[in-house]
């Protein structure tokens, strides 16, 4: 066996098993889980009608790059989503890729060079595969605390040259999973100027770049940073993109990863071994997708609604606000995290995620300490009434 297997931790929800485990809560109350982030709203009716009319493509072995027509319709939308001055590559810049988390985890194995020491940087609390990723492609995850006092995001002042020198990757979250907190192009800039100094890529998952409160202010992205600096051509830049979030179709394990022309070309030999080229019809109903936004905007509109109508239930017993994007609450705990999730399914029958679960301490910091996410993917109703459960654990204790 490849002994850095061993090196991976337990996921964050069979943590949350293992700590709920036994527990029988109060039979009369209805079971609500927000601990995972899966959204609950209906996917919409034209993608599934899509992937219907295209099952006869079955008898044909697709493409790893994926078909044109979808290429074209992503670098598209990306270039309408962005307002960039221009339209990237649909033949070098894109690949479809089967959701963003295999392309994240995939990228650092494709990338890394094992001899030189390779370090790879990420936020902490962060989305676990890309320390997974990291630790099986050889690499020493560097992590990066992101607390109240940074409001959330990486301190890259903080990092010391050395770290930034045997730097070979570096994964953004943004907007992040689990604050919602959103990079500014300022920060965004800074750390492409770094990537070119010390020669590192970023590899930017912005996976919940549709799922934002304000309509008039998407969250800025990697490759808009690039072009605002002057770096047309991606260099070092790689951004990940997904339509689990934007479109509720999770189970259709669609993305894409879109930027630097030469490390796309690596990215594209290395998965043509891999052998992870999408279905047709997954592909043909992708294409639907990213060129529809009224969808998304109404899915934006019922997470606005749900986080409208939970902090109002939580305020003030919580200390919560509505994120500039995802569909996550981030809150402080009284006390433990995790007793404080577990009582609250002992008593409440509410699942919510102890925020250590998602952080590892570093410099004697844990910053998911003390804190929960919560998701609001159920419906309306099923988070207002979790709230008004979660507003009267709390003042109970
Ligand atoms: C931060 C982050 N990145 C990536 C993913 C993976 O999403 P998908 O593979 O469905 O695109 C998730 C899923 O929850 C996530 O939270």
């Amino acid at each position: 066996m490849n002994p850095d297997i061993n090196k991976l931790q337990s996921y964050p929800f069979e943590k949350l098993a293992t700590l709920l485990h036994g527990i029988l809560p109060p039979a009369g109350l209805p079971a609500v889980n927000l601990a995972i982030g899966e959204p609950k709203h209906t996917p919409p009716a034209f993608i599934a009608e899509e992937i219907i009319t295209h099952l006869h493509g079955l008898g044909h072995y697709p493409a790893t790059r994926g078909s044109d027509a979808l290429r074209l319709v992503i670098a598209d939308w990306l270039q309408r989503r962005y307002t960039l001055p221009l339209m990237p590559d649909p033949e070098q810049q894109i690949l479809p890729v089967n959701g963003t988390r295999e392309a994240l985890f995939a990228i650092a194995q494709a990338t890394v060079d094992r001899n030189k020491q390779p370090l790879i940087m990420m936020p902490n609390p962060f989305y676990q595969i890309y320390e997974g990723a990291a630790l099986l492609a050889g690499a020493e995850p560097y992590y990066l605390n992101t607390t109240a006092a940074t409001g959330w995001l990486p301190d890259f002042d903080a990092v010391p040259e050395a770290a930034w020198q045997r730097c070979q990757m570096i994964y953004l979250c943004t907007p992040a999973n689990p604050t919602g907190v959103v990079m500014g192009d300022a920060q965004l800039a800074t750390l492409i100027q770094l990537a070119e100094r010390y020669d590192f890529i970023i590899a930017a998952d912005e996976c919940y770049a549709e799922i934002y409160l304000d309509e008039q202010e998407p969250p800025p992205g990697l490759l808009q940073a690039a072009i605002a600096i002057g770096n047309t051509s991606f260099r070092r830049c790689l951004v990940f993109h997904s339509l689990s979030k934007r479109s509720s179709v999770h189970g259709l394990r669609s993305g894409f990863v879109a930027g630097d022309t030469q490390l796309i070309k690596n990215f594209l030999q290395y998965r043509t071994y891999h052998g992870c080229a999408m279905a047709p019809y997954v592909q043909a109903a992708s294409t639907v997708a990213w060129n529809d936004e009224s969808h998304v905007r109404d899915n934006r509109r019922r997470y606005r609604e749900k986080f409208a109508a939970v902090c109002d239930i939580l305020t003030p017993t919580l200390d919560v606000s509505i994120p500039a994007a995802s569909f996550y609450l981030w809150t402080a705990t009284p006390g433990d995290d995790t007793l404080f999730a577990r009582e609250l399914y002992a008593r409440q029958n509410i699942t919510v995620l102890p925020g250590s679960y998602l952080s590892r301490t570093c410099q004697d910091c844990n910053p998911g300490h003390h804190h929960v996410r919560i998701a609001l993917v159920a419906g309306l109703d099923e988070c207002t009434r979790a709230a008004k459960q979660i507003r009267d654990y709390v003042t109970s204790l």
